[in-house]
């Protein structure tokens, strides 16, 4: 998978990319990231990429040119399957979103800032709109990162135990069921027998209940759809 992530403020993106699981799928070539910095496609030697909104009202707007320059560039180097723009203003990601997304070739993302970009641009370009929850960012940067991160650990091959990612909470729309690690006890806290009874009908059935449980409890929209 390839991803291009335009951007007017290259650096406050890069650094998780740079740890981890992504670095990793980075590193074993399951995923090449290329930043793309607006300010590259300025309208002038001043750097200039956005202006005052039409008909009033405050904050600047990011304007329509250097977004054409830059992402028509791109277009013209590859397809892209899907060009998103991150904004509050859109559908919530899921983890339904994530896997779609995860199985793509060439995923373009254009990251607003200041009050966002001229609506001709999303009219234009855009394919997919992502928010990552009903609160406003000062810019879409570090939504971006939180989009490529639930993208990138689905790639299959990048999770070393693939089955990790497929019981994660939300696959099959459950929350992950608790879990626990040594010691058995600890301070009088246990874990629960079950599971270390060594017998797996049992500890599937047990975990399935548990997530069933929380899910009822926690995100019971979630058992609707
Ligand atoms: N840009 C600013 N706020 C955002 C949000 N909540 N999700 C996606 N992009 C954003």
């Amino acid at each position: 998978m390839r991803i291009d992530i335009v951007t007017v403020s290259p650096e406050l993106i890069k650094s998780p990319f740079e740890y981890s699981i992504i670095k990793r799928a980075i590193d074993k070539n399951f995923v090449a990231v290329y930043f793309h910095n607006l300010r590259d496609y300025a309208l002038n030697k001043y750097g200039q990429i956005d202006n005052t909104q039409f008909g009033g009202g405050a904050g600047m707007v990011l304007m329509i040119e250097p977004i054409d320059k830059c992402i028509s560039k791109l277009m013209s180097e590859r397809t892209y399957d899907e060009v998103i723009f991150m904004t509050p203003d859109a559908p919530v990601l899921n983890q339904h979103t994530a896997n779609t997304l995860s199985l793509k070739e060439n995923i373009l993302i254009l990251t607003g800032h200041y009050k966002g970009v001229d609506q001709r641009v999303r009219d234009k370009f855009i394919s997919k709109e992502i928010s990552i929850g009903d609160y406003v960012l000062s810019g879409g940067e570090l939504a971006a990162a939180v989009l490529c991160d639930a993208i990138i650990r689905l790639i299959p091959g990048v999770l070393g135990d693939e089955t990790s990612a497929l019981s994660d909470s939300f696959q099959d729309n459950l929350l992950a069921p608790p879990v626990y690690t040594r010691p058995r006890e600890y301070k009088g806290l246990k874990v629960p027998e079950v599971l270390l009874s060594g017998n797996f009908k049992k500890i599937d059935d047990w975990r399935h209940e548990e997530a069933l449980k929380k899910t009822k409890k926690l995100k019971p929209g979630l058992l609707d759809d």
